[in-house]
């Protein structure tokens, strides 16, 4: 997608030889736009942890770049242990997107049945370029099959379309068009007047700063709103419907997303809002065993909450906006229970928030 009428994807292979792997450092915008170059294995450990890509599919993706950086200029004597001391490293950044977790069993897997080190060095290089590419052509087909119900809401209604949503599920959450957001930029492009209600998405403000900022940048009209505007503007039926994106979502169909998703959810359900989930099928924990409470909820530091950040005269600032001595609680995600899910839209097609649904698109994954 588009800044500034350049056409940019999130994270890209520097030079022919490889050298590094650049990214957005994604803190700064929309205030400020650098590139940073991962040159290291632990480079990539804080662009992760401390949020300089963030959203699942461009964490994963971003993993699958780290563990060839990890053990590109390693010995053969030292490769297994380096690789699973990586792996141990990069588990531990960021828990509940389970795109990390699933391109790590994938990773394995690549290099699995190889016995020269600089065949499995080759393989973990490959896969992390085929990742990259399926995930582009993922969220376009995604963005194809959920501007359907874009179209149809604008054939009905003959006005714009109002679509709500919540955190950043954009193409800086992707490699590029993004999850949520890619229904929105197809249905644009197939000439369907829409607009976009942007939840702020306290406390890292994904919403006001990231996905305003791609907004933006494609033209397309929206409003930034505060979090708890989003059951008002329902009431008054200003919201055709919501999408968002997904960190993890279960066989069963219940939605793991950033803070704030489910509440959106029960305001939907009780106004009769459509509320859609936008995933591509790396962000599906397949795990059959896995009950809601077993999910692990990434909580992180309280001063994200008890700070605001922003840019006074040009310069970047935290401001303190509680009583410094109070506590302050930061679980980063929650999760939306599929009975409050119309349906998911996926890379292959859109199905109901139920094991059926799931299987009924991805008949591989029947156990
Ligand atoms: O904490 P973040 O910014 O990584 O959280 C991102 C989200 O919650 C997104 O909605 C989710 O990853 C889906 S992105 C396509």
């Amino acid at each position: 997608m588009k800044i500034n009428g350049k056409h940019y994807q999130t994270i890209w292979e520097t030079d022919e030889k490889l050298t590094s792997i650049s990214i957005i450092d994604q803190r700064l915008l929309p205030h400020k736009f650098e590139i940073v170059n991962l040159l290291t294995f632990e480079d990539f450990l804080i662009a992760i942890k401390d949020m300089l890509v963030r959203g699942a599919p461009l964490i994963g993706v971003t993993t699958a770049y780290a563990l060839y950086f990890a053990v590109k200029d390693c010995a053969e004597s030292e490769f297994d242990a380096t690789f699973e001391v990586s792996i141990k490293k990069l588990l531990s950044t960021r828990p509940t997107a389970v795109n990390l977790k699933n391109t790590i069993e994938l990773a394995r897997k690549s290099i699995g049945s190889l016995n020269s080190i600089e065949a499995k060095k080759e393989a973990l290089l490959n896969f992390a370029r085929k990742l990259l590419k399926e995930d582009k052509e993922i969220c376009k087909k995604i963005g194809e099959h959920g501007s359907k119900l874009l179209e149809d809401i604008f054939r009905r209604k003959g006005a714009t379309v109002n679509i709500l949503t919540h955190c950043n599920a954009g193409w800086l959450a992707t490699i590029d068009y993004g999850t949520a957001l890619a229904p929105i930029y197809i249905a644009r492009d197939k000439g369907v007047d829409v607009h976009v209600w942007v939840d702020e998405t306290r406390p890292r403000l994904q919403g006001a700063k990231l996905t305003a900022f791609e907004l933006l940048h494609e033209g397309i009209p929206h409003t930034v709103i505060s979090d708890n505007t989003g059951g008002l503007l329902m009431q008054k039926g200003m919201v055709d419907i919501v999408i968002v994106g997904t960190d993890r979502t279960t066989r069963k169909g219940d939605v793991v997303n950033k803070i704030g998703t489910y509440l959106k959810a029960l305001s939907a359900y009780d106004n009769n809002v459509p509320f859609y989930v936008a995933l591509p099928s790396t962000s599906i924990d397949w795990s059959e065993e896995l009950t809601v409470d077993q999910i692990p909820i990434e909580i992180r530091n309280e001063n994200e909450v008890k700070y605001v950040s922003g840019v006074v005269d040009g310069k970047f600032v935290d401001v303190l906006i509680t009583p410094k001595s109070s506590k302050a609680l930061n679980y980063a995600f929650d999760i939306t229970p599929s009975r409050l899910v119309t349906g998911l839209i996926t890379e292959r097609g859109i199905c109901p928030a139920s094991e059926e649904g799931l299987l009924s698109l991805f008949p591989e994954m029947v156990k």
